[in-house]
């Protein structure tokens, strides 16, 4: 069924005490708003409607890829003035459905159920059972059950305030008829706003049934309005992704200490230690093992790879049955082919680890691509950049880099060459045989150590 969204987003909010408005707030990957949007667009609506508030253009040059209608509302007057505003842009034989900025984990599931309740006598409107209603408006239903208002809560009386369920602010409801009610809204009440929710007792007078859809949980439609139901509200989310990870078959050594902040697609019994962070689009192979405190964004790691604990890795593919770390850094462009090892206090940037080759201890590995089987000696680097261009660094198939050496780029090493300890490496270095720039050694014999001198 077609849809046109409107999302209220004008919001101040200032229990946040944020110079960044309400809506940019980050919950796991994306802003509120961004949430929202996703879950709105996957409805596939025929227009997404933004209300943003004054001041609110931020949030439009912020979210540049959101494709919406954005519609100001230059003064804060309620809800039902802040849907006004985008009347013109909604047709009467459209469904519309009214969303909130600051509420991020309505399931679409959910939103679709309540766009099922509308038809030409009937619309939808989502509610909760809370167990503190406290601040909420209350559902008041007559003695059949049938809704017939909502009444605010600084507007309620004290029975009315027993009530425990609740307007979760989100309905759906036929263009015509919202346009309607909302032509007829008064802001006589406690706030002196136009309320939204003054439109529950009109649609009941115009004898259109107002259907509610209860959401699952109170974390679906809680609002954001500090940061700590901020934190709240992220703690649940990653709790779902951890609960859908192990349900696919992931074992997490501890599922409240993993941080999803993008998409994870696992093969099968990958195990994932504690303080692991995904962001971006990451993919682990069959029986890949990551181990503690582990940074992964946007990168594949291939089967039967571990991962030892604190490797930061962006934007890197790491090949089957690898060991990196513990301490490697692999950075973007980052490619290990298969069987290779990166180990520890590795930095490794846009370069080639051929299959087998083996990077073990203290080194920096930037613009170069190393063949098979090749062995680079602890504290080997890669002195690709001049100062003003970077340079590359080829190494032939089974070459053994000796520790400590500094590889000027561009320079080529041939395969099978070996490279002395310590050697500075600036020509090109032929096949096979040994190479080495180093000063002879020498010894004095009868040099005496300095002794302090007497005061
Ligand atoms: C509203 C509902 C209440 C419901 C509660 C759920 C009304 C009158 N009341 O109350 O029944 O239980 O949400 O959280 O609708 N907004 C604008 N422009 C405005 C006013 C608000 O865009 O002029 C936006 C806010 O940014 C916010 C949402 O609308 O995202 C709700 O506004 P808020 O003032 O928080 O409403 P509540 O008093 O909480
Ligand atoms: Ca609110």
């Amino acid at each position: 069924m077609t849809c046109n969204v409107i999302i209220l987003a004008a919001g101040q909010g200032t229990r946040m005490r944020s110079t960044l408005p309400k809506v940019l707030h980050q919950l796991a990957d994306k802003s509120l708003l961004e949430h929202v949007y996703a879950t709105a667009s996957a409805l596939e609506p025929v227009q997404l409607n933004i209300v943003y508030g004054h001041g609110g253009e931020i949030v439009q040059h912020t979210l540049t890829d959101l494709v919406a209608n954005w519609i100001e509302q230059p003064e804060q007057l309620g809800t039902g003035h802040a849907v006004a505003q985008a009347l013109p842009f909604i047709k009467d034989d459209e469904t519309v459905l009214i969303l909130y900025g600051d509420v991020p984990l309505v399931r679409k599931d959910t939103l679709q159920a309540l766009l099922g309740q509308v038809a030409a006598t009937s619309m939808g409107l989502l509610t909760i059972e809370l167990v503190d209603p406290a601040g909420y408006g209350r559902i008041v239903r007559d003695s059949l059950g049938k809704v017939v208002r909502i009444v605010e809560h600084k507007d309620a009386s004290e029975d009315e305030r027993l009530i425990k369920e609740v307007n979760t602010g989100m309905l759906a409801v036929r263009g015509k008829q919202l346009k309607n009610w909302l032509g007829r809204l008064g802001n006589d009440n406690a706030q002196g706003e136009y309320y939204l929710t003054d439109i529950i007792g009109m649609a009941v007078s115009d004898g259109i049934e107002v259907r509610t859809v209860q959401a699952n949980n109170s974390y679906e439609v809680e609002g954001v309005n500090d940061r700590l139901q901020l934190a709240r509200l992220e703690r649940y989310y990653q709790m779902m992704k951890a609960d859908d990870l192990m349900r696919a078959g992931v074992s997490l050594r501890d599922p409240a200490r993993i941080d999803i902040r993008g998409e994870l697609e696992c093969g099968q019994d990958v195990q994932i230690d504690i303080n692991v962070i995904i962001e971006g689009q990451v993919r682990l192979g069959d029986k890949v093992k990551i181990g503690p405190n582990v940074v992964l964004k946007d990168c594949l790691i291939g089967d039967g790879t571990h991962i030892e604990a604190n490797c930061v890795i962006e934007e890197a593919e790491v090949g089957a049955h690898c060991a990196v770390g513990p301490f490697a850094r692999l950075r973007p462009g980052a490619r290990l082919a298969d069987r290779s090892r990166v180990g520890n206090f590795v930095e490794v940037k846009n370069s080639t680890i051929g299959e087998g080759s083996k990077v073990n201890h203290l080194s920096y590995i930037g613009d170069a691509t190393l063949g098979k089987g090749v062995n680079i000696g602890a504290g080997t680097i890669t002195c690709n950049y001049d100062g003003a261009n970077k340079h590359q660094t080829v190494i032939g198939d089974n070459a053994f880099v000796g520790s400590c050496s500094q590889l000027v780029a561009p320079v080529e090493i041939g395969k099978n060459a070996t490279i002395g300890a310590g050697s500075t490496i600036s020509k090109d270095v032929p096949a096979d045989g040994l190479t080495l720039s180093r000063s002879p050694q020498k010894t004095l014999k009868n040099w005496q150590r300095p002794t302090k001198t007497k005061e």
